[in-house]
């Protein structure tokens, strides 16, 4: 039989730098150093994540080496991300990639960002691998996508949103309030102890398979200043019922949208996505079932930024040996 390869992979699209070793479809080690110097700029600046790839790719690459117990030398090929992303961040990760490989002498391999999370659903984890065609929503915080995924190198966008991403959503609403960045997880915490039909918020007009959000954003907004006019504490007093009821919105719109979706393309197989799909809520509405589909979700540790996900991605291409040479350039803007 074959050896199964090892790949060295390779995630600098945003704020998190990531490295990950892969042998075939196995994940041996997955490192992710989050950046925490955003937080009190309540979102990603884009200079100083450059800067935090500079200083953490070398000994983030290293603990990945070393928790899957290789060196350097074991490795079959390099896979990073090449887009889309933040310029500046995917700038060290393509040079680094295409540095080692140089001095390695081993092929490199291109992986689309987006692509990448979709394919996290590949690895063998113990979990459940959907079979093909699949229907993949991916929501992140730059991208919320249908995907009709028909091979691990065959996807087709079938809807996406026309402003903001559903994960931009959950951020700038937080940011609103005066939480932290990224808002996600925190509107996901406080939900869980709040009313989420305490207040409604409309759904988007938009096509049947788009998205929008930057309406329910200011619909928050307004519906709090006003709030606020008449009581200044009142974020502070009611801020589980406000999370969980922006929460419900963002969760009924995606679910709306699959249900179209899957209705449209006569596929049942449904999976989720990026960093969103850590949301308990969604989660939760998916595992319900109540819509007879077979409902995969990744690891939790595969649905935020990730160089697993990117090392997956790498495989498949391994194995077609489908390589790129050292012209290669980032693309801030690659889609699928
Ligand atoms: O995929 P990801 O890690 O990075 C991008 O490629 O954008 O997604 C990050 C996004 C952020 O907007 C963050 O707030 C959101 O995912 N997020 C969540 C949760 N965990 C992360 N949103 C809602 N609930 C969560 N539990
Ligand atoms: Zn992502």
């Amino acid at each position: 039989m074959k050896k199964e390869p090892f790949i060295l992979a390779i995630e600098s699209s945003c704020d998190d730098t990531s490295a990950a070793i892969i042998k075939g479809d196995r994940v041996l080690s997955n490192i992710v150093s989050t950046q925490d110097v955003h937080k009190e700029f309540g979102g990603v600046v884009p200079e100083l994540a450059s800067r935090a790839h500079q200083k953490n790719i070398i000994p983030t690459v290293d603990v990945a080496l070393k928790e899957a117990k290789i060196t350097k030398s074991d490795l079959d090929a390099i896979a990073f991300t090449r887009g889309p992303g933040l310029l500046g961040s995917l700038l060290v990760g393509v040079s680094f990639a295409k540095s080692l490989a140089m001095a390695l002498n081993k092929p490199m391999i291109e992986v689309n960002h987006m692509e990448a999370h979709i394919l996290a659903h590949l690895i063998n984890d113990g979990s459940p691998i959907p079979e093909f065609p699949f229907l993949c929503l991916t929501v992140s915080g730059g991208h919320t996508q249908l995907v009709v995924v028909k091979s691990p190198l065959d996807m087709e966008v079938i809807g996406e949103t026309i402003d903001d991403a559903a994960g931009e959503a959950f951020d700038k609403i937080s940011k609103i309030m005066e939480l932290p960045y990224p808002g996600g997880p925190l509107i996901d915490k406080y939900a869980k102890k709040g009313n989420p039909d305490a207040y409604k918020f409309p759904h988007p007009k938009v096509g049947e398979l788009e998205f929008s959000f930057s309406g329910l954003k200011t619909s928050v907004l307004r519906f709090l200043q006003k709030e606020v006019r008449q009581n200044e504490n009142f974020i502070e007093e009611h801020l589980y019922d406000i999370c969980a009821s922006v929460q419900k919105t963002i969760v009924d719109i995606l679910i709306n949208k699959i249900k179209i979706a899957s209705k449209k393309t006569g596929i049942t197989r449904i999976a989720i996505a990026g960093g969103v799909s850590a949301n308990s809520e969604l989660r939760k509405r998916l595992l319900e079932n109540t819509y007879g589909w077979q409902v995969f979700i990744p690891a939790f540790q595969f649905c935020t930024d990730n160089a697993g996900m990117i090392a997956i991605a790498g495989y498949y291409k391994f194995k077609k040996e489908i390589f790129v040479d050292q012209s290669v350039v980032a693309d801030a803007r690659l889609r699928i």
